[in-house]
């Protein structure tokens, strides 16, 4: 699916921006991990955008979200392993490899950047890893991400935080123009 046609469709189920916009960052985090691993870097963006796509709509309901998410992409037609990587950033018996892995990583640690960004006068441009760490250690700053699923991404994909980090910031940046930060 073209990235063009992939935005609509997120315009189409979100029915909140913020939704939309959190896509689009996890959408590049993802490409720049791909880029990182010599990954397919379409195939790793298309999962992030579309990770959460359903989430306005599955709500509270754990077990149902990211299915509903899965039936909509199957029926326009998305490639199987990126709706196997929507099944896994909610549940964990799809994590069978690296992208599907990865995904977890990416939306968590984009729910701390844009967070970050936001309460930067120039956003996400500049952002430094060391600035980050320092709110990653900060509990009560967006008290919504999960920590651990930043601190244990070497054990989890082989990329040493800080790195992870700097690879994620990039890949925010390449799509902060779109989403306003
Ligand atoms: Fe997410």
């Amino acid at each position: 699916m073209q990235r063009d046609a992939a935005i609509a469709l997120c315009r189409e189920k979100c029915l909140k921006e913020t939704t939309v916009r959190h896509l689009i960052s996890v959408e590049g985090v993802m490409r720049a991990l791909a880029a990182r691993f010599g990954e397919e870097q379409d195939l790793w963006a298309l999962t992030g955008l579309f990770h959460d796509l359903d989430q306005d709509h599955t709500g509270d309901d754990a077990d149902g979200h990211a299915h509903m998410a899965a039936g909509w992409l199957r029926q326009a037609g998305v490639d199987d392993r990126v709706i196997n990587g929507v099944l896994a950033h909610a549940h964990e018996r799809y994590r069978t490899d690296l992208m599907s892995t990865a995904v977890v990583h990416a939306d968590a640690v984009a729910g701390l950047l844009v967070a970050a960004a936001l309460v930067r006068p120039e956003k996400a441009s500049g952002m430094k890893v060391s600035s980050v760490k320092k709110k990653l250690k900060e509990k009560a700053f967006a008290p919504g991400v999960n920590r651990e699923e930043i601190t244990g991404v070497e054990g989890s994909i082989g990329l040493p935080l800080d790195e992870f980090i700097g690879v994620s910031i990039e890949g925010l940046q390449q799509v902060a123009p779109e989403i306003g930060l």
